[in-house]
């Protein structure tokens, strides 16, 4: 109907004065569902203005009183679970109830991160000079945690609404205000739950959303001089921009090729359900997402075997429907996932079910005797689309694992807990679960991504560490 969703600045709701907007095409229609504000340069720089005023007395608000205010924030945003799970629903394809549980997680996100922010940020250190060669003890040293200033998240599409909050609620309980550029698809799922935050009542300018076009205010954003930290996940552009942000603390989050280790002696079935969860929830669109399977030659028939039996039974659908299978989010990303499909076909790979798309809809497919000479076996379909390749010994998985450029997570399964160990250790990865499928979660636990896989360390306390610095006031006596 034409109605443009605002973007928020200064605690207020903004038409854009460049007049243009950003469709927002829906993955399982594939009409525009929502239209966002094509936000400008100059709206850009009022909001980074407005942020770093609204920072400093931020800053000198009780830490209590901060927490507060995100504990208010989590609950209106559980409150607003439905309309803000029917966003996704619309906008990024997410099965229903996992839009639900997006939610929920978000708004317990929020809350441990108060609580969490309270306990870390309300002690500091004192240090005495005389453990150090050559000193008296003359000099006492307290040390705090201080905030950085203006924080940049940017979310990616996968998670609009949880990998929003979890850059946010740690950037404001250390003191920072905070300005988002939400994914495009996704962004309407992420301005509903800025007015969650707008409506328990944080200070204006505090929060800021801007929308709009990557080309014309992505680089602006990234190499604004009042951005004092960044906060990323997403694919290949977290690569660009740290290489053209400044001398800021980034934290980036940019995919993997999580692999899944099986060997001969592992509870098969419990793989296979794992392998059903870890490759084909949300499609396959999770950063942590099982995305190679390296399974010892002697049980692979039969793995395969129960995973195809378990695939069979994934229902394909609309999102509307809680399909387990639901639309890719956009048509280039399905393009990009036949891509791939296609290659291991020519290449011969053995398709365990027949390759099926409408539209942006990809029906699950296990690709079994992939070779590392097949696209699929390196790069991330981001689909419901799976490789298994075959190996003769675990150094030859192991190996395979540490050969991609990416490494996120990874999982080994085995009842054998030394092996297990020393597998895990072996692995060149940020995680490695032993006998489950890659998560991020519980989100207080620590997640983090080697080579191109990211920068730093997230979860709750890793996130809040990292958007402050420490402060030392030295006493020197006489
Ligand atoms: O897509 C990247 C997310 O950080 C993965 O989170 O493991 O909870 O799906 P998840």
């Amino acid at each position: 109907d034409g109605e443009v969703y605002k973007y928020y600045s200064d605690g207020e709701w903004k038409k854009s004065s460049s007049n243009k907007s950003v469709a927002i095409i829906n993955p399982t229609t594939r009409k525009t569902q929502y239209k966002v504000q094509a936000c400008s340069q100059e709206e850009v720089n009022k909001v980074m203005e407005i942020a770093k005023v609204a920072q400093k007395s931020w800053a000198k608000t009780p830490l209590w009183k901060r927490a507060e205010l995100l504990h208010k924030a989590a609950a209106i945003l559980k409150e607003h679970k439905a309309p803000i799970a029917e966003c996704l629903v619309k906008e990024i394809a997410k099965p229903a109830k996992d839009a639900v549980t997006e939610v929920v997680r978000s708004g317990d996100l929020v809350s441990y991160c108060a609580e969490e922010g309270v306990r870390i940020l309300g002690e500091g250190k004192f240090l005495v000079s005389d453990s150090f060669p050559g000193n008296e003890r003359t000099k006492y040293c307290l040390t705090s945690k201080i905030p950085l200033g203006v924080v940049l998240a940017i979310p990616p599409f996968n998670y609009p609404v949880n990998l929003a909050v979890s850059k946010i609620a740690p950037a404001l309980i250390a003191g920072n205000s905070l300005v988002l550029k939400p994914p495009t698809q996704g962004a309407v799922s992420c301005l509903h739950m800025v007015h969650c935050f707008h409506l328990a009542g944080f200070p204006k300018g505090l929060i800021s959303c801007v929308t709009g076009k990557g080309s014309e205010i992505g680089d602006f954003l990234t190499m604004h001089p009042g951005v004092n930290c960044i906060s990323f996940t997403g694919g290949d552009t977290g690569i660009s921009i740290s290489k053209k942000a400044g001398m800021i603390p980034l934290q980036m989050e940019l995919g993997g090729k999580d692999a899944c280790i099986v060997l001969e002696d592992a509870d098969l079935d419990l793989v296979a359900a794992n392998i059903i969860k870890g490759g084909f929830s949300y499609s396959g669109q999770r950063c942590t997402a099982v995305k190679v399977v390296l399974v010892i030659e002697s049980v692979a028939d039969a793995l395969v075997e129960k995973v195809k039996a378990r695939v069979a039974k994934l229902s394909v659908g609309p999102p509307e429907d809680d399909s387990d299978i639901t639309p890719v989010v956009s048509e280039s990303s399905a393009n990009f996932i036949e891509g791939l499909v296609l290659d291991a076909k020519e290449k011969g790979a053995t398709f365990c079910q027949p390759y099926k798309r409408e539209g942006n809809l990809i029906w699950p497919l296990l690709l079994d005797n992939v070779r590392p000479d097949m696209r699929i076996a390196w790069e991330e379909p981001f689909g419901p689309v799976l490789p298994v390749i075959r190996i003769s010994s675990v150094e030859e998985g192991i190996h395979h694992c540490n050969a991609s450029n990416f490494g996120l997570q990874g999982c080994v399964f085995t009842r054998d807990i030394n092996k297990a160990i020393l597998i895990g250790d072996a692995m060149e990865t940020g995680t490695v679960q032993i006998n489950s499928a890659p998560a991020r979660g519980p989100d207080h636990f620590p997640f983090q991504g080697i080579k191109d896989s990211g920068i730093g360390s997230q979860g709750i306390t890793n996130s809040i560490n990292m958007m402050t610095k420490v402060k030392s006031t030295v006493i020197n006596l006489p």
